[in-house]
């Protein structure tokens, strides 16, 4: 058998592969930067959307070009007719992610500008991508509940308007401002596995709707997106079984159990997002009167603390939240992926405007040459 001695960098763990002016993460100052700002001052004082274009140009946006693109954003919120068609033709027991998949898919193919990877004719897809994902997640949630379709409300903004779509009536204001903090985490956080898939799509010059697409797929897993879906699981079979979170995690872990919705990569000290979005759960638990779910999650937290010294990253708190909101579980990585479409596609157009095939190397560990 050969085997070649290059050093391997399996899961390319701390390999520096290019730069990016997104975001930064910081690890040892437990910080996350996006273009330059604390998320955490973004989530108190902005709007989604008012972070999106931040994202994708670079700067906040000033009054007029706000508004010039919520008018934008409100102009795009319907599905294209061939899309819903499109999603029918799922069945309802698929997984929502491979709805979030399809219809990015068809938005891209369906699109006038469809192999025009221009700066310009990128920003106008990411927009409407934007502006169109959480139709396709509402129509999705209530399509399997058996609902009618809620159509967009073109007087709400973003947050307020994708609630309203998927619960038929307007959410309180609270409600709307903590769906708003859980957008903003969730948006960008550098070459994280479904935003290096973008990358490496767009790199070998395919559009951006296919660097989307994969970028889904790549979400979709329990390692990465799927997380906040599966802590609600885990939430579940605790609060089903009745035992406490500390014998539920002696016996997970002795079972060699990964504990979703715990530990990072590049964050080994705790995640810089998870204070914002467990204050939001917070207020969340307050406003439906839902103690229990904020005593699991810190039962759970100090267990795993103390039998592994590991911490919760954003989606510990981003799952319980969205259930206490009221989307189904199987709902919850779809909404990370509306959220991270800004940090995708702002990834996609930097890659664009100044790329590289990505193309590693890998070092031969299979049979010796042999003849027929
Ligand atoms: N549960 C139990 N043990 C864990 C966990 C966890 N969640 N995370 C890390 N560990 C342990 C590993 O078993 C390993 O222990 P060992 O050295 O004794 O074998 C050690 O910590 C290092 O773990 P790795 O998996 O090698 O670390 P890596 O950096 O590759 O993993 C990852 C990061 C994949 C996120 C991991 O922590 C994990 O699987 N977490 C659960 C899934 C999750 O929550 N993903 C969401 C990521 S954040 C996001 O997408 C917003």
């Amino acid at each position: 058998m050969a085997e070649e001695t290059q050093e391997i960098k399996k899961g390319l763990a701390g390999v520096v592969v290019d730069y990016t002016a997104v975001s930064k993460v910081n690890p040892e100052s437990n910080s996350l930067l996006y273009r330059g700002y604390p998320v955490q001052e973004l989530a108190a004082e902005k709007s989604f959307e008012e972070v999106a274009l931040l994202l994708w140009n670079g700067e906040l946006p000033s009054e007029a070009e706000l508004t010039e693109f919520e008018a934008l954003e409100r102009a795009n919120r319907a599905l294209d007719s061939n899309v819903k068609a499109a999603i029918d033709l799922l069945p309802t027991s698929c997984h929502p992610m491979d709805v979030c998949r399809t219809a990015a898919s068809v938005i891209g193919a369906n699109h006038a500008l469809a192999e025009d990877s221009s700066p310009e004719a990128n920003l106008r897809k990411a927009q409407e991508l934007f502006a169109a994902m959480p139709a396709v997640v509402a129509y999705d949630q209530r399509r399997r509940h058996g609902l009618a379709v809620v159509e967009a409300r073109e007087d709400l903004g973003y947050s307020a308007n994708f609630l309203w779509m998927t619960f038929g009536e307007e959410a309180a204001p609270e409600v709307v401002d903590a769906f708003n903090v859980s957008m903003i985490l969730y948006a960008e956080h550098s070459f994280n596995a479904s935003t290096f898939t973008a990358r490496v799509i767009t790199s070998t010059l395919a559009d951006l709707h296919s660097a989307v697409t994969g970028a889904i797929g790549a979400l979709k897993g329990p390692l990465h997106g799927g997380a906040n879906e599966a802590v609600m699981h885990t939430f579940e079979e605790i609060q089903s079984t009745g035992v406490a979170p500390q014998a539920w995690l002696e016996e997970a872990l002795a079972q060699k159990k990964k504990i979703m919705g715990f530990g990072h990569r590049v964050y080994k000290n705790g995640d810089s997002r998870v204070p914002t979005m467990k204050a939001a759960l917070e207020k969340m638990s307050a406003h439906y009167q839902r103690p229990d779910l904020l005593e699991l999650y810190s039962g759970l937290e100090s267990a795993m603390g103390a039998a592994k010294n590991i911490k919760p990253n954003l989606d510990y708190p981003a799952g319980p939240t969205y259930h206490l909101m009221g989307f189904d579980t199987p709902t919850f990585t779809p909404l990370f992926v509306a959220s991270r479409i800004t940090g995708w596609t702002a990834h996609i157009m930097e890659q664009a405007a100044s790329n590289s095939l990505i193309r590693p190397l890998s070092a031969y560990n299979g049979v010796d040459e042999r003849h027929l």
